[in-house]
């Protein structure tokens, strides 16, 4: 071969190495179904303390939601001591926690529940308290020594932002040269990331060589469709250093040798079936949707959630997002937002219908279950409700949700221009079907749904079907089943039990 071939050769090869790298999930045994448990953002905002988790722990077990699955609690924003000890370790807020978080810790433990804490891969975390950068193996040693969970790595105070901060270059005086920081550095210099160039507004001076940035998705063709807030930009250097903080932060999360399940909101990612499989190798779960914006508890925020992650260019593009995800990650829509402040009636809030669409929907797409409702039955709120717990403890749902096939189901049919089929296969060889109302209008005539758009696969026959709220046998036909009626923004979730016919 003359040298010019052998370039090409060598050259094709690093390509397709670089495209077709497998995308594993981590196999440490962690997150095998998608996590279920309880977030304090939505429920308290930066204002909690360990009596208040104390309080929901308790909360969560005599309601019987512990045993319903939901075992992690987990502290967002706002835990953290605004400064760090002597030797530069993050602290609990030493007024709201003055027990230490190892104490919380095995009192979550000694609940048959699980700890959570929130950080930043950044300076600091979106609350303005100490982020993780430049000390990412050291917190990763002080959560683990701490007996921590599961860690949320949220996307404030990057890199990016704070060059001038920090200086030019990133000292490694404090690294050994091993160090994954210090490799990053390296590997930026040496693949031509201009860190110096990027400036506060995140705006990069100087495109990256994608060719040779090795172990990172390939490069991202634009193909969002053109539609507001799903255009995915090419990547650029800040969502390079972004996905490269949070691989970091991973890997040290990792060297602890603790079981510390890890999720990542990486700000934009969303349509590119590349992205969608690179996350996998280093977190258990992502916000990897374009936009990503915080949920709210409106039926809109639902829809641009759900939207987010099924209305990608094709249904090819949808599949393999739904792909990425499986045992050990999981695409993560944002938390729950059923039973959130029900009695404080001047907030928006959804209905009954829409929370019980929202939770079918998650169910369907395998979307982590973490509900931020402050459900102690205080006089300030009481969201523990009859429909709050009718939603949250339908066990039937939840293992729609935990089914260990973890196949995220996909849209597969618009039935009407308001009303579509979702659809997700399950271990037992069956499904669940979801048929959702987008309408603001109740169905005014019965909807035949054929089993030709369920797409039942050939050669099975349908035995059973099952409505699951609230959890009735349903009548079906050899051709399919008929939706008497639905109401506004609700959903029809079955399960159908199929027999492979000889
Ligand atoms: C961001 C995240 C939220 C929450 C807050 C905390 O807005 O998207 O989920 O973690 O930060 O400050």
């Amino acid at each position: 071969m003359t040298p010019t071939v052998i370039i090409f050769t060598v050259h094709a090869l690093l390509v397709h190495a670089l495209l077709l790298v497998p995308a594993l999930a981590r196999e440490d045994g962690l997150a095998r179904v998608p996590p279920m448990g309880f977030s304090t953002w939505y429920a308290f905002g930066a204002n909690y303390n360990e009596t208040r988790l104390i309080q929901m722990a308790d909360a969560i077990v005599s309601t019987g939601l512990r045993d319903a699955g939901y075992l992690y609690i987990n502290c967002d924003d706002a835990w953290l001591d605004p400064s760090r000890d002597r030797q530069g370790n993050i602290q609990g807020d030493r007024v709201r926690f003055p027990s230490g978080i190892k104490w919380l810790a095995d009192e979550m433990h000694s609940r048959g529940l699980l700890l959570g804490l929130y950080g930043c891969p950044g300076v600091r975390t979106c609350e303005g308290y100490p982020g993780q950068f430049e000390h990412e193996y050291q917190d990763a040693a002080t959560i683990a020594a701490w007996g921590v969970d599961f860690w949320k790595a949220d996307n404030c105070w990057q890199k990016w932002a704070v060059v001038d901060t920090y200086g030019p270059e990133l000292s490694n005086a404090s690294y050994p040269a091993s160090e994954p920081a210090v490799r990053q550095f390296l590997h930026e210099r040496e693949f031509g990331l201009n860190v110096r160039g990027l400036s506060v507004s995140g705006e990069d001076a100087m495109p990256i060589n994608w060719a040779g940035a090795s172990g990172l998705p390939p490069f991202l063709p634009d193909t969002c469709p053109p539609e507001g807030g799903r255009q995915m930009p090419n990547p650029t250097g800040h969502q390079v250093q972004q996905w490269e903080a949070y691989r970091l932060f991973g890997e040290a999360l990792q060297a602890t040798g603790r079981n510390i399940t890890y999720s990542i909101c990486p700000l934009i990612a969303g349509c590119d079936p590349s992205v969608f499989g690179y996350y996998k190798n280093f977190s258990h779960m992502s916000m990897n949707q374009c936009p990503q914006v915080d949920n709210t508890d409106t039926w809109e925020s639902f829809i641009l959630h759900l939207d987010a992650n099924n209305y990608v260019p094709s249904r090819a593009v949808a599949l393999e997002r739904a792909a990425a995800a499986g045992p050990g990650y999981w695409n993560d829509l944002d938390m729950l937002m059923v039973g959130y402040k029900l009695l404080k009636a001047w907030e928006p809030r959804q209905t009954l219908a829409e929370y019980r669409s929202q939770y079918s929907l998650f169910a369907i797409l395998a979307a982590p279950l973490i509900f931020s409702a402050d459900i102690r039955g205080t006089e300030e709120y009481n969201t523990w409700t009859n429909d709050t717990a009718s939603v949250l403890m339908n066990k039937a749902v939840i293992a729609v949700n935990q089914d260990p096939l973890g196949q995220q189901g996909i849209l597969v049919a618009n039935l009407t221009a308001d009303v579509e089929l979702y659809r997700r296969a399950l271990a037992d060889g069956g499904l669940a079907l979801a048929v959702l109302n987008r309408a603001v209008m109740p169905l005014s005539v019965p909807l035949n749904v054929t089993w030709e758009q369920a797409e039942v696969p050939a050669g099975w026959m349908v035995t059973s079907v099952a409505s699951l709220w609230p959890g009735t046998a349903m009548p079906f036909t050899e051709d399919g089943f008929v939706v008497d009626a639905l109401d506004t923004h609700d959903t029809l979730l079955i399960r159908v039990n199929l027999t492979k016919v000889l």
